[in-house]
């Protein structure tokens, strides 16, 4: 399975048919293809996502069209915390726009329910428009600006949504 595969715009599948799926191991290279063509900086080493499919406190979701890879997302969870902390997100960049990253999100949210988190935290560039867009048609609510966040000295907004009881 290939994220750079994606079909042409012309024969793109509809939005509908965007699944949702846990990530395995076998999806790394899929998933490190994605993240190169999503971030600039501070991208996760493979290593670091070798280590994350494989974590008990931490799901990994792929959203898939059809055959192909299209996005992912990645949360992470602490015992004995109910916060979760959405890690990172992506789709690819000729299928956004298709309600992946919505679709991703809710996925996100309904495993911090299911391991009894009662709230989603995220940080994200303070320039990332799209990103922060999705968040605040989810009802995330903006709780901080943190100045020279990112490696690149980038400022970041956290975000945090109150979850529904499970
Ligand atoms: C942020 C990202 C994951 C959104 O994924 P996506 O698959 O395009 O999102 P969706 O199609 O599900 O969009 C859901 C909603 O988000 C908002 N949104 C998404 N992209 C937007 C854009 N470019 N401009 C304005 N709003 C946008 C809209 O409200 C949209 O709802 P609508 O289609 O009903 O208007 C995607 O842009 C991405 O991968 N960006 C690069 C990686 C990144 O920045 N990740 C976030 C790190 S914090």
């Amino acid at each position: 399975m290939s994220a750079l595969a994606a079909p042409h715009k012309a024969q793109r599948a509809p939005a509908d048919r965007v699944a949702i799926r846990a990530a395995t191991p076998a999806d790394a290279p899929t998933l490190e293809a994605i993240e190169a063509a999503s971030f600039t900086y501070d991208r996760l080493s493979p290593r670091a996502l070798a280590r994350n499919l494989r974590s008990p406190t931490a799901d990994v979701f792929a959203a898939t069209i059809g055959d192909v890879l299209a996005g992912y997302a990645m949360v992470f969870f602490r015992r004995g915390s109910t916060l979760a902390r959405l890690y990172s997100i992506a789709s690819v960049p000729n299928a956004r726009g298709r309600g992946i990253g919505r679709r991703l999100m809710d996925a996100c949210e309904r495993a911090a329910m299911k391991r009894g988190c009662d709230r989603l935290r995220l940080e994200v560039r303070e320039k990332n428009r799209p990103a922060i867009a999705l968040y605040e048609t989810l009802g995330y609510q903006r709780i901080g600006r943190y100045e020279n966040y990112y490696q690149d000295g980038a400022s970041a907004l956290r975000f945090e949504k109150q979850l529904a009881s499970p």
